[in-house]
């Protein structure tokens, strides 16, 4: 068994396999794992005594369940009202082409970028804003959005 689906067994075992415990141990898995991976929602299943189905239904009905790994950098563009207002949109636009995402993948091929948005950061004084990894950045425009995306890159390739 892989270390991830080793770890997940874990997991469940220490919940007794109850199925009235599934949100905490996919909580928990996730909190482990960074992500639910396909294995480890079917072990649940099987171990819940569950349909595979179902897992994938509750899994996918609560938003804070990742379903696919997440990118070493985390972003967060916000399109509460107030930094919607303020043209996040193409903020979150640019760096989607950007990161040459499609409309279901949120993590960029090189593993790097996740994209997300979040609904109000309570910074609206400072719309419109974008979080990478936590980091608050304030009155972002797509071109400085694109900047720091750059100078990241750069980082990481030791330039
Ligand atoms: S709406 Fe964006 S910080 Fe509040």
């Amino acid at each position: 068994m892989k270390e991830e689906l080793l770890l997940a067994d874990k997991i469940i075992e220490s919940f007794g396999c109850q199925r009235s415990e599934l949100i905490a141990i996919m909580q928990e898995i996730q909190d482990k794992n960074k992500y639910l991976s396909e294995d480890a929602l079917q072990l649940i299943a099987e171990k819940l005594n569950m349909s595979v189905a179902k897992v994938y239904s509750v899994a996918t009905f609560y938003e804070n369940f990742s379903l696919e790994a997440k990118g070493k950098h985390n972003i967060k563009v916000c399109t509460g009202t107030a930094c919607h207002v303020r043209k996040s949109q193409p903020i979150y636009d640019a760096i989607h082409k950007y990161l040459e995402l499609t409309d279901t993948q949120k993590t960029s091929k090189d593993g790097l970028f996740t994209l997300e948005t979040v609904a109000c950061l309570g910074a609206c004084g400072l719309a419109p804003v974008m979080t990478i990894d936590g980091e608050v950045h304030a009155k972002m425009t797509p071109e400085t959005a694109l900047v720091l995306l750059e100078k990241i890159r750069k980082e990481e390739a030791g330039e």
